[in-house]
C-alpha cells in the first residue's frame, strides 16, 4: 500500500521558495586541464564538469549562505521564522553555528533557535526534513534551512577537479509555492572511510573509486528502503535530483537504479530523468550540502515544459555515509516563484581566473595567530568576511 499523500491531513508541506549563491570567481576545467595535461574529453565527458566556483579571499560558507538567503527574507519577511537550520561540512568553527552570524546579518529576530547540522554532503536533507517535521508540529511557522559549503581536495590530486563552491537557502512552509514533499524516505546509513576530513586538516581525504562504489550502495540501499516504505514505483518519475559531486556521477547513479530494478539502462533513458538537474553543477561543481538541491534549481528554472504535478525524486548522499530517497510533487503556479534570472546572473556574474590566480586563491588561509587581520575587499556579493580579530571572525555587508 502506499502513503505518499499521507501528509495531507497535515496540510501540504514542502519548499515554498529557493534561492542560490555562489562565488566571485570561477575557474573552467579548460584551465585546469591546460595546467596539469590531462585530456579536456576527461573533465567534459568523463566526469561531466565545465567549470569550478571559486571563492574570494573575503566569501566563505557564512557569506554565500546570507547572499543565498537574502533574497528570501526579502521576498517573505521574518514572521514565522522561528528556526534557522544551517548545515554544512565545511564548518567555520568546532562550537558556534555558522548560521548565527547569517542571523546577525540577515537581521532575524531574537526569537530565533539556529543550529548547525553535519553528516557529509547528506546534512542538507537531514535540515530539510526536520523543518518538514517543525512545519507539521506547527503549520504557522517557517523555517530556513541553508546549506553551504566550499569543497577543497588537496592540489594536484584526483579530486582538485571535483571541488566548487555555493549555498541554497530554502524556505520550508506549510502549503508551499514550489514543491509539495511527501512522507516516505528512503534510509540507508554504512560506516565507510569513503570520504572524510579529520579537525585538524582543511582539505578532505578520499579514495575516489571507493567513495563511487559506496554512493551507488547507499542509491541501492535507500531505494530499496523508500519501496519498503511504500513509496512510488520508479517510473512515476519525471526526473531525479541526485547528489552531484560531479554530474557524471548521477548517471552512474540513475543507471544503477535502472539496473537494480531490472530495467533497460539505455543513456537515452538516464538522460530523460535526469533533465536538466545537471545544469548548475556542470558549472559550479560540487557544493556539497546544497549540491542535490542546486540540481532542483536547475530543473526548476531550466525546464521549458510545464512541471505542475509532476512527481521528482531526490536521492542525497554523504559520505561516511548516510543516504535518503523522497520524492515531492511540483505545485500549480510554481513558475512564478522562481528565481531564474537570479540564479544565472549568480553563475554568469563570476569572473574567470587563471591556473595561478585560482592557486593564490586556494592556497589562502586565514592567519591563525588572533591579530588583527583585514582582508582586501574582492566579492561582488552582498556580504563579505572583512577579516579577523581575537581569533572572531568579523562580517559585514558590503
Ligand atoms: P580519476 O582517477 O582522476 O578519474 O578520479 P578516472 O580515471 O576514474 O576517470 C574519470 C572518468 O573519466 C572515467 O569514466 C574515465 O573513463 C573517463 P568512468 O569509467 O567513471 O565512466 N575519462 C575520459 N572520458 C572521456 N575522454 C577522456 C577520458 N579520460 C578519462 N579523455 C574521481 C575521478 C571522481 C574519483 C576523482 O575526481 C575524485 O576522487 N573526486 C572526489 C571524490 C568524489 O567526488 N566521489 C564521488 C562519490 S562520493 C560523494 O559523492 C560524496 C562527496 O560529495 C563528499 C560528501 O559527501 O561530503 C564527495
Amino acid at each position: 500500500m502506499t502513503n505518499h499523500g499521507a501528509n495531507a491531513a497535515a496540510g501540504t508541506i514542502g519548499i515554498h521558495d529557493l534561492s542560490f549563491a555562489t562565488t566571485q570567481f570561477v575557474l573552467p576545467h579548460t584551465e585546469l586541464a591546460r595546467y596539469n595535461g590531462t585530456d579536456i574529453g576527461k573533465y567534459h565527458i568523463g566526469i561531466g564538469q565545465q567549470a569550478m566556483s571559486v571563492p574570494a579571499v573575503d566569501e566563505d560558507i557564512v557569506t554565500m549562505a546570507a547572499a543565498a538567503a537574502a533574497p528570501v527574507i526579502a521576498r517573505h519577511g521574518t514572521d514565522g521564522i522561528r528556526t534557522v537550520v544551517f548545515a554544512t561540512e565545511s564548518s567555520i568553527d568546532q562550537a558556534k553555528a555558522a548560521g548565527v552570524y547569517v542571523h546577525t546579518l540577515l537581521g532575524l529576530p531574537t526569537s530565533t533557535r539556529v543550529v548547525e547540522l553535519k553528516q557529509a554532503c547528506y546534512a542538507g536533507t537531514a535540515a530539510l526534513q526536520f523543518a518538514l517535521g517543525l512545519v507539521h508540529r506547527d503549520p504557522t511557522q517557517r523555517i530556513l534551512v541553508i546549506a553551504s559549503d566550499v569543497s577543497k581536495y588537496d592540489a594536484d590530486s584526483p579530486g582538485e577537479a571535483t571541488q566548487g563552491a555555493a549555498a541554497v537557502a530554502m524556505l520550508v512552509s506549510a502549503d508551499p509555492a514550489l514543491l509539495h514533499i511527501e512522507e516516505p524516505s528512503g534510509l540507508f546509513t554504512a560506516d565507510v572511510m569513503d570520504f572524510w576530513r579529520p579537525n585538524y586538516r582543511e582539505t578532505a581525504l578520499v579514495d575516489g573509486q571507493e567513495s563511487i562504489s559506496a554512493y551507488l550502495q547507499a542509491v541501492e540501499g535507500a531505494w530499496k528502503d523508500y519501496g519498503e516504505q511504500g513509496g512510488r514505483a520508479l517510473g512515476e518519475f519525471h526526473a531525479i535530483c541526485y547528489h552531484q559531486p560531479f554530474t557524471k556521477m548521477a548517471h552512474k547513479a540513475h543507471r544503477h537504479l535502472l539496473r537494480c530494478c531490472g530495467e533497460d539502462t539505455d543513456e537515452a533513458v538516464v538522460d530523460r530523468v535526469l533533465g536538466r538537474t545537471t545544469a548548475y553543477n556542470a558549472v559550479v561543481g560540487n557544493s556539497y550540502t546544497a549540491s542535490v538541491y542546486l540540481g532542483l534549481a536547475a530543473l526548476l528554472d531550466e525546464t521549458d515544459e510545464d512541471l505542475t504535478g509532476r512527481p521528482i525524486g531526490f536521492l542525497s548522499y554523504g559520505s561516511g555515509s548516510v543516504a535518503e530517497f523522497f520524492a515531492g510533487t511540483v505545485v500549480p503556479g510554481y513558475h512564478a516563484h522562481l528565481r531564474t534570472a537570479a540564479h544565472r546572473e549568480a553563475v554568469d556574474r563570476r569572473q574567470t581566473v587563471d591556473y595561478p590566480a585560482y592557486r593564490e586563491l586556494r592556497d589562502n588561509s586565514l592567519p591563525a595567530d588572533g591579530g588583527d587581520h583585514m582582508l582586501p575587499a574582492q566579492t561582488g556579493g552582498p556580504y563579505r568576511l572583512a577579516g579577523t580579530s581575537g581569533h572572531k571572525r568579523l562580517y559585514e555587508p558590503r
